[in-house]
């Protein structure tokens, strides 16, 4: 409906209200029209229940409170969102934990939990276009997801704090929110922890402050759109090092205990951001820097937005570089869906290969033929991870590495640098398909390269060696 009879019908409506003529029942403030509950998913492929339609979150504040002792997390989250469609109740997806209280623009709302999806209903209903504002409180000791794959995700508990991160589902572990890479937003994050500890996140360290109680409180603001997947937090013995990247970019890099040695390579950190700025265009965001946890609680490395997160045993330069290319390819071009893992997972491989060449004198095509000759890389196309318990497999890393490097065997280096850049520019900070990818290849070089696509990307067996 356009918003000029859509006014006109709100109006009718209003009219006819006050006359006592619209059918009884009708119980909504806002002059009979009659909103419906938002999804309460967003049928990603690989994902149905993640992430709720009906709304569009612009941005999350959350203050937390963390006792290692006990466990047990006391946040409250308020999210700022616009409305999509006029919603009677709306979903946000939280796992565990307890509520205790939600308010919509400020006036109690009722909710409801089944599995976990948490359901708000709003005292009024929310009309589409419209900017509201909920609030929920929540406590309870979080525990991590266990995917598919077998892997964990989530708030994980360490030896003296935790750390919490959210690929692809986990973050509803430790807050309520939008969970699907769609919806992404700006973030506000106040973390309160017992004294002696560091709490760190993504973003920039705005404030820090010892409460009355002893307590100590960090700020961190995230300014950028970030997928809920991306944010992280970090609480422990961490020793910290600040200092700048790109020449005004403020590096902010923690250590766990175990993780002194990683001294020297975080000290690399601008250095290698530079030379990826070279290779894929301007930085995305506005901070940087890395957090080395200990080994055993968090499985693997990940491109936490800003601040990737790294497992002590897994910081080496290899690793630092792919999840420093996910910067641009993930946190900033995000996939629309989780079916298009191959955007973030094949171009950080490459990212790696590209890197072999410059600093190993190992060439892509020889990266190429190894992942070539690996049976494990062909289980199935990097386009279609088959089920949810795929979306970490070889296919999607290196198959997907490879379908670059053929891209760039067709279109010449030159061009392919192009497609990189440009690609990074274009969905800077926004989502994209692969759908995206392969047009956006095309118009740059001119070239249609269906083949290319059909064998490599979405081809379901092995093809003839090139
Ligand atoms: N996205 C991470 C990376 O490649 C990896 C990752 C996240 C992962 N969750 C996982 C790998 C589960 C294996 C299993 O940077
Ligand atoms: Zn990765």
């Amino acid at each position: 409906m356009s918003q000029r009879s859509r006014s006109r019908a709100l109006a009718l409506a209003a009219a006819l209200t006050a006359l006592g003529l619209l059918a009884g029942g009708c119980s909504d403030v806002g002059g009979g029209v009659r909103g419906t509950p938002g999804a309460s998913g967003l049928r990603d492929p690989l994902f149905p229940k993640l992430g709720n339609g009906g709304y569009d979150v612009g941005h999350y504040g959350l203050t937390l409170a963390y006792d290692p002792a006990s466990g047990r997390l006391d946040g409250t989250v308020e999210i700022t969102a616009r409305a999509t469609q006029d919603l009677s109740a709306f979903n946000l997806d939280l796992a565990g934990l307890t509520v205790g209280g939600a308010t919509v623009d400020g006036a109690p709302a009722a909710y409801n939990r089944a599995g976990n999806e948490l359901t708000l209903r709003p005292h009024e209903e929310i009309h589409e276009g419209r900017e509201f504002r909920a609030t929920v409180t929540y406590t309870g000791v979080p525990e991590p997801l266990t995917d598919a794959d077998g892997s964990k995700e989530g708030w994980m508990r360490t030896a003296d704090g935790a750390v919490a991160v959210g690929e692809p589902a986990g973050s509803m572990t430790w807050f309520p929110g939008n969970h699907h890479p769609s919806d992404k937003a700006a973030y506000d994050l106040t973390l309160t922890v017992p004294a002696g500890l560091e709490a760190l996140s993504n973003g920039v360290r705005t404030a820090r402050r010892t409460e009355a109680d002893g307590r100590v409180t960090t700020v961190w603001h995230t300014a950028e759109p970030m997928a809920s997947y991306l944010a992280t937090v970090a609480i422990g013995r961490y020793a910290t090092g600040t200092g700048t990247a790109l020449g005004s970019v403020p590096v902010l890099t923690a250590a766990a205990p175990v993780a002194k040695a990683s001294a020297a390579l975080r000290a690399q950190i601008p250095e290698l951001l530079a030379r990826q700025v070279k290779r894929f265009g301007p930085y995305p965001f506005s901070a940087t820097g890395a957090i080395v946890t200990e080994d055993g609680t968090l499985g693997y490395a990940l491109e936490t937005q800003g601040r990737p997160i790294f497992p002590a045993g897994s910081f080496d330069r290899p690793t630092l570089v792919h999840e420093q290319a996910h910067q641009w390819f993930g946190d900033s071009v995000t996939p629309a869906s989780w079916r298009d893992i191959w955007l973030n997972e094949g171009f950080a491989t490459y990212a790696e290969w590209l890197y072999g060449e410059e600093y190993e004198h190992v060439p892509a095509s020889t990266r190429f033929a190894e992942a070539f000759d690996q049976d494990a890389n062909w289980a199935f196309p990097p386009a279609a991870p088959p089920t949810a318990e795929n979306l970490f497999d070889p296919p999607v890393y290196q198959r997907g590495a490879m379908v670059l490097h053929q891209l760039r065997g067709a279109v010449g280096d030159r061009v392919f640098d192009e497609i990189l850049r440009g690609w990074a520019a274009k969905y800077r900070h926004a989502n994209a398909t692969t759908d995206d990818f392969t047009a956006y290849a095309e118009s740059v070089s001119g070239r249609d390269l269906g083949t290319l696509w059909d064998v490599w990307l979405y081809g379901e067996g092995k093809p003839p060696k090139p």
